[in-house]
């Protein structure tokens, strides 16, 4: 059996009913909108958000899961959505899901007003439901991930970025919402502890950041443009690491290479080069491991069931996952 097909044992049932619930949610009688929809509802991705939402509500619930817990996990892949439609107008982005982003389709203007579509049809979806709890977390992981943005737009250039503020800046811009998917599935099955919870979302959402920050680096095809934080000048673990790891020399030489506005096939394959020479690959790799083993400890705490061995081993896809 694939890694991905025993994660989503425990929910396959509930995570048809999810597709099937989120398909239906979402379209428009104005027709250039509902084209749009329709291409981005064809082109789905790994649905980790919602998978973690339903895990999270099966792990706590006594029996079936609820008409609250769908919502849960609908309300975070409509966010999801919504947020990587204007992350890819933000970063200039052509691909994603190895097709056109909508900015490369539809361009700017249009793209942001539908990433705002599926931000209102979230909040609909929370208030005609007078699901306020479920709003309130959701409000929070948006309000972190744009400070998480703008905190990155901030701290791009800044070749001396401290391993401190990377970890902040990952934790807002990308594990606040994985938090956020380990708390709605808790809340709507009844759990009202979350700390833990939210530690361990925390966890995992560091883990997903660091190994796609690797994935820039790589010469493999991932279904969305490579090296891309590399020309916005960002710098990401590996980086931090071999830089604060290297010689006075060879500092400056990599410094004079990331200044640049463009990049050669020669600069790339001497920031690797860099890189491997530290072991900031390998220090990244390891960093993952110590969250995995923190999120480990963590989930000891919870039930023993099913859905918790899912859990673990998304742990595992998530750091060994290929795209
Ligand atoms: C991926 O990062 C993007 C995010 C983690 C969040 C982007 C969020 C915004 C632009 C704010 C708007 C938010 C909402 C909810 C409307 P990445 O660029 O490092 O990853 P990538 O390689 O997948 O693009
Ligand atoms: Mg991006």
């Amino acid at each position: 059996m694939k890694i991905t097909e025993k994660i989503k044992k425990p929910i396959t049932k509930e995570l048809k009913i999810f597709e099937k619930q989120f398909y239906s949610s979402v379209s428009s009688k104005v027709k250039l909108l509902d084209l749009i929809l329709i291409y981005i509802l064809n082109r789905k991705g790994k649905q980790i958000r919602p998978i973690l939402v339903l895990l999270f509500a099966k792990m706590f619930s006594k029996g079936a899961l609820n008409e609250k817990s769908y919502r849960a996990a609908n309300l975070v892949e409509l966010i999801h959505t919504a947020s990587l439609i204007h992350d890819d107008i933000v970063d200039d982005s052509n691909i994603r899901r190895n097709f056109l982003t909508i900015n490369a389709l539809w361009k700017n203007k249009i793209s942001v007003l539908v990433g705002d579509f599926f931000l209102s049809k979230a909040l609909l979806l929370s208030t005609e439901n007078k699901d306020y709890d479920l709003l309130n977390e959701v409000s929070t992981a948006v309000k972190e991930i744009s400070e998480g943005e703008l905190f990155q737009i901030q701290k791009s250039k800044n070749f001396n970025l401290s391993e401190e503020d990377y970890i902040l800046l990952i934790s807002k811009k990308t594990a606040s919402l994985f938090s956020c998917c380990c708390k709605l599935g808790s809340i709507s099955s009844g759990n009202k502890d979350l700390n833990e919870i939210e530690a361990f979302g925390n966890y995992l959402g560091i883990i997903f950041q660091i190994k796609d920050d690797l994935f820039d680096f790589t010469t493999k095809r991932i279904g969305k443009p490579t090296k891309s934080d590399l020309k916005s000048q960002k710098i990401t673990l590996p980086l931090i690491f071999s830089i604060k790891q290297s010689t006075y020399q060879d500092k400056k030489a990599i410094k004079a290479i990331l200044k640049k506005k463009k990049y050669t096939m020669a600069d790339k394959k001497l920031v690797n080069e860099f890189i491997i020479k530290y072991k900031g690959f390998e220090y990244s790799r390891n960093k993952m491991l110590e969250y995995k083993n923190g999120a480990i400890k963590i989930l000891k705490k919870f039930p023993d069931n099913e859905s918790k061995e899912s859990i673990k081993i998304l742990l595992d896809y998530i750091i060994d996952r290929k795209y």
